[in-house]
């Protein structure tokens, strides 16, 4: 049985990921400081969750590890802006430090789930060897960590980079900040669906059971074709514009609840626009993405509706981590003797 380490376990594509792995027969050891519960992943006889901090990771994580997958991050736009230096910290410095210890302890493989926000602005498509555009500090220490990475491949260790469109789909710990998540949470719960301006913006989509089977396959995959590469990671299918996006998922939610639904713009025009190429990937892997955001947003309904999805804090990531700090600090105030009311 080989051993994968999943550092961001507990998150959104973490908490798909993991049960995926299990599924297939690897022993998973599930790395997070469990910002959002360690509730989201369930229990399973190989499955190990260590909770520890990317940031100060020791070399014993590492004994009979084959692979690695990276997921670690402080982990959108808005919260790399506020949390600045844990963003640097988290998503560049460790995971560089990650996969230098990864190939110190004899790792076979390790793989960067990184993000096409690296593209920033474009004004054409572009595939892998396009230059690239950050515009912020999540998109930077993605590209800085990128970089890092790829130093680290030889023939014993190989290092692949994903760059993922932004994900959607349904996630034990949800995430309604994606763009295809909280357009259809909208439409669903207000007729109401949000769309940032001025909707002419590009951006490509990918299925988080997509990206969570590409994840896998590069397990598997003839290191010859993936050691030292850097795959987007999506479909032409979803390359979108966020307007017609957005009139695609109202038109779905309408349909799927019977009344009429209304698009609501919100904030100042966006300046990050990509429009990707994703045939790299489907020609070395032969793999090709099974959704579409029509799909993605049918099963988040259904979610909805049979109430296994809600919306709370904890489906924004900026908002929980926000709240994460002002609980902190009211917390160490009032505690004594380990506790509040009962010591
Ligand atoms: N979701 C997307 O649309 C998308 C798109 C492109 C790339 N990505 C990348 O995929 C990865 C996973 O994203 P996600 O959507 O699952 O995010 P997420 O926020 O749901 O998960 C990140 C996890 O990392 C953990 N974490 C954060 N800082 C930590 C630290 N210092 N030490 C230990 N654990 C820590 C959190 O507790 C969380 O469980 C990230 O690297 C993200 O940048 C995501």
């Amino acid at each position: 049985m080989k051993t994968v380490l999943v550092t961001g376990a507990g998150g959104y594509i973490g908490s798909v990921l993991v049960p995926k792995l299990l599924s297939k027969g690897y022993k998973v050891k599930a790395l997070d400081r469990f910002f959002f519960g360690k509730d989201k992943l369930k229990e399973n006889s190989n499955l190990t969750l260590i909770q520890e901090d990317s940031r100060r990771l020791h070399e014993e994580v590492f004994a009979n590890v084959d692979f690695v997958i990276d997921l670690v991050a402080v982990s959108n736009d808005p919260s790399g802006e506020l949390f600045e230096e844990a963003t640097w910290q988290t998503n560049h410095v460790s995971r560089v430090r990650t996969a230098s210890i990864a190939k110190k302890m004899g790792v076979k493989r390790y793989v960067l789930p990184s993000s096409c926000s690296i593209y920033g602005f474009q004004d054409h498509k572009v595939d892998e060897t396009a230059k690239t555009n950050p515009l912020t500090v999540y998109a930077r220490a993605n590209e800085k960590a990128e970089n890092g990475v790829f130093k680290l491949a030889d023939d014993d260790f190989s290092v692949t980079v994903m760059r993922q469109s932004t994900v959607f789909g349904y996630s034990p710990r949800m995430r309604l900040d994606l763009a295809i998540n909280g357009m259809t949470y909208g439409a669903w719960k207000n007729r109401k669906l949000p769309l940032m301006r001025d909707g002419k913006q590009y951006r490509p989509m990918v299925h988080i059971q997509d990206t969570t089977d590409v994840m896998c396959l590069l397990l598997e995959a003839d290191t010859a074709k993936i050691n030292g590469q850097l795959f987007n990671i999506g479909s032409a299918e979803n390359n979108y514009q966020l307007g017609p996006l957005g009139e695609k998922i109202a038109e779905t939610v309408s349909k799927l609840v019977g009344e009429k639904v209304e698009v609501e713009w919100y904030g100042d025009p966006d300046h990050r626009s990509y429009s990707v190429s994703f045939d790299k990937i489907e020609k070395t892997l032969n793999w090709k993405a099974q959704w579409n955001a029509e799909k993605g947003a049918k099963e988040i309904v259904e979610k909805l509706e049979n109430g296994e999805l809600e919306k709370n804090t904890q489906t924004l990531t900026l908002d929980w981590y926000k709240d994460l700090i002002k609980w902190h600090k009211i917390i160490k105030d009032a505690e004594m003797y380990g506790g509040i009311l009962e010591i």
